[in-house]
């Protein structure tokens, strides 16, 4: 079938399915554990359930809370990311790996047998390594990068949570370990209090899930953001960024959630997930009860219900 009607068909069908998602995800919403070890994340309504779908041609549909801002968390990570694979191209993987972990995401046990380099720049120790090298590069690395999130999402509005921020500071012990345990196998290179800033920083930055399917788009579209024509990857960095979003984006759940739902995503311990199908869409949901592995119960199931569906995916 022509590509474009196969498309346009697809758009016909979001509509109705977006209203069969939200029915049937609704009986999961009491089943998530809202995050509470970042205590100022444990303030919000576990009920809540919000779904945006972009096309590259800029086409929407949206359901439920999809204009309530979030905790983006670690979603935020596919943006250092990126910023960070811009400037160190293919060096970028002497400091941090590329394969799952299949441990939680802010487990600690393997950098000591690994020499201190994280197994993936999605796991907490991977992405503090990722805030170490944007720290070297830029003046004021913070500003850089929301300005950058700012710019993807179209949103100049954007800004950090300053509640969050503080109590990721307060409570942010692990993290904190896991940078200086770095530092002893020297892969951090800055100080460890400005990396720390710059990750509880970017982690703390609210958006919702409109922002984030428009953030996603460059992604969906070879590195260049079709809204705006501006090239952030080549395509050979935007495929293997992707890559790595289907095999560690959800941590040790990447496999059930690539074996169920069967596209590149990034979830946070906010409730977001965001994913992108190829020269074809990006797709952010947020429903702010996790499971075990941190990830929105809810939100994994209204990815999975969306490809069922619409019977598109990666595959
Ligand atoms: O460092 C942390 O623990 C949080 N700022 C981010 C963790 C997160 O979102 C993990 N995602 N599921």
């Amino acid at each position: 079938m022509d590509d474009h009607i196969a498309i346009e068909e697809l758009k016909a069908e979001i509509p109705a399915v977006l209203v069969e998602i939200e029915q049937e995800i609704s009986p999961l919403l009491s089943l998530g554990q809202v995050a509470n070890y970042i205590p100022e994340l444990s303030n919000v309504d576990s009920n809540n359930f919000g779904m945006a779908v972009r096309f590259i041609d800029g086409a929407t549909f949206e359901t439920g809370n999809s204009r309530t801002n979030f905790s983006i968390q670690s979603i935020s990570k596919v943006f250092s990311l990126t910023l960070a694979f811009a400037i160190l191209k293919e060096n970028l993987w002497f400091r941090v790996g590329k394969e799952p972990s299949g441990n939680p995401f802010n487990s600690l046990i393997q950098l000591e047998n690994e020499d201190g380099k994280p197994r993936n720049p999605f796991i907490n120790a991977g992405a503090i390594v990722i805030a170490d090298i944007i720290s070297s590069h830029f003046e004021d690395p913070l500003n850089t990068t929301i300005d950058f999130i700012r710019e993807i999402a179209i949103n100049k509005e954007l800004s950090i949570n300053m509640g969050v921020l503080q109590s990721e500071k307060n409570y942010g012990h692990r993290n904190a370990a896991l940078a200086h345990f770095m530092k002893s196998y020297n892969n951090i290179h800055s100080d460890v209090e400005d990396v720390l800033d710059l990750y509880f920083g970017h982690c703390s930055i609210e958006m919702n899930c409109f922002d984030l399917a428009t953030a996603f788009l460059y992604l969906a579209n070879h590195g260049i953001h079709p809204l705006t024509g501006k090239a952030y990857l080549n395509a050979s960095q935007a495929k293997r960024l992707n890559s790595l979003l289907l095999t560690c984006g959800t941590y040790d759940a990447a496999g059930e959630f690539a074996y169920k739902v069967g596209m590149p995503g990034k979830s946070g311990v906010g409730g977001g997930i965001a994913a992108i199908i190829p020269g074809v869409l990006s797709v952010a949901v947020w429903s702010p009860g996790l499971d075990n592995y941190g990830n929105s119960l809810a939100g994994a199931k209204a990815l999975e219900l969306f490809t069922t569906k619409t019977g598109i995916s990666i595959f």
